[in-house]
């Protein structure tokens, strides 16, 4: 292990929630070395490069990819997008870690893993897969900080926007069911913070939420106030609700995922309320309406 190498942040381009970019910027904002892991070269990479990441290129499921960009390193954040190759891509990260020796391993999964278990699973193979990667990673024996956030609030805004922007509505099958989204950024500034100091961290479970667990009619409440325009909910039929995300055109693996979170807010699986973010941090987490006058412009503006 390099006592004074970088720190290696996977998934490092980003995607929907891109907590690997945000962490790279937090990191390097307190003058650690980091080394960013991408798919490709794009300008995503070369934004990296300019916030002083060194950026390498490679894929979690090439086993000889990830010893290249992991040897040198002495601490790992490991997540990468919703996919179908997830397990394997942890498993061949932990046998790598294990390989090259590495201080910490914070590793992304899912607040609904804490409540899984052997009989007691979900029908999102993202979801089986955190399950089984964190039995992995407790088997290997590494140094590991096990992050788990609920449902991201960027979600939101990729499920949301396009109705609350035509329609001033939030158009989910969520029934009565109530749930408490975390930003990413908060999720990205607590693993800055177990990345730039794991020792008190390791062997931790960090459950991550918004700062309240409320019904979408009050999540609409929070919309409306951030743009001080009316957004109300629409509870639509799940059949719906898959129908629009397979126009999308996602890959399956996704598809289901968000079928799954679909029927897992409607049975009150996403009301759960946790203090990790402040917790870690220092700092609560921002709620839906921060969130949302942040991003106004993307739901359709803020009436004057
Ligand atoms: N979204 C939510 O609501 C939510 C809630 C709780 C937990 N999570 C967890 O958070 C994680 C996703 O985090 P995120 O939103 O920050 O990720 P993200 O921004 O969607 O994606 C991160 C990056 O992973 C890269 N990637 C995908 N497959 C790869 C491979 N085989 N090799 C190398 N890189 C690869 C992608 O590269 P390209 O862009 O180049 O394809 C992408 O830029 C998942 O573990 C998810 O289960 C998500």
């Amino acid at each position: 292990m390099a006592d004074n190498g970088p720190i290696l942040v996977t998934g490092a381009a980003g995607q929907l929630g891109a907590v690997g970019r945000t962490v790279c910027g937090l990191l390097r904002e307190r003058g650690l070395p980091v080394r960013a892991m991408v798919r490709r070269e794009d300008d995503r990479a070369a934004a990296l490069r300019a916030v002083g990441a060194e950026v390498v290129v490679g894929d979690l499921l090439e086993p000889a990819d990830v010893y290249r960009v992991v040897s040198g390193c002495r601490r790992v954040y490991f997540g990468m997008s919703v996919s179908a190759g997830y397990l394997e891509a942890t498993v061949t990260m932990a046998v790598v870690a294990r390989e090259v020796g590495v201080d910490a391993v914070v590793n992304m999964s899912q607040m609904t893993v804490s409540e899984m278990s052997i009989q007691n699973t979900t029908s999102s193979g993202q979801q089986r897969q955190h399950w089984l990667s964190e039995q992995a990673l407790a088997w290997s024996g590494l140094p590991v900080v096990t992050i788990r956030p609920t449902m991201f609030l960027e979600s939101f805004f990729q499920l949301a926007a396009l109705s609350v922007r035509a329609r001033g509505r939030i158009e989910v099958p969520f029934g009565p069911g109530k749930t408490s989204p975390v930003a990413a950024a908060d999720v990205a500034r607590v693993v800055a913070a177990v990345l730039a100091d794991p020792g008190p961290h390791l062997g931790r479970v960090y459950e991550l939420t918004g700062p309240r667990s409320q019904d979408m009619h009050g999540v609409a409440r929070e919309f409306s106030d951030a743009l001080n325009r009316e957004v109300t909910y629409s509870d639509i039929p799940a059949e719906d609700w898959e129908r629009g995300i397979r126009k999308w055109g996602v890959p399956e693996h996704l598809t289901r995922h968000l079928v799954a979170m679909g029927e897992l807010h409607r049975a009150g699986r996403y009301d759960r309320l946790a203090d990790g973010v402040e917790r870690v941090t220092g700092r609560p987490a921002i709620s839906v309406r921060e969130f949302v006058s942040l991003r106004a412009d993307e739901f359709g503006g803020r009436r004057s």
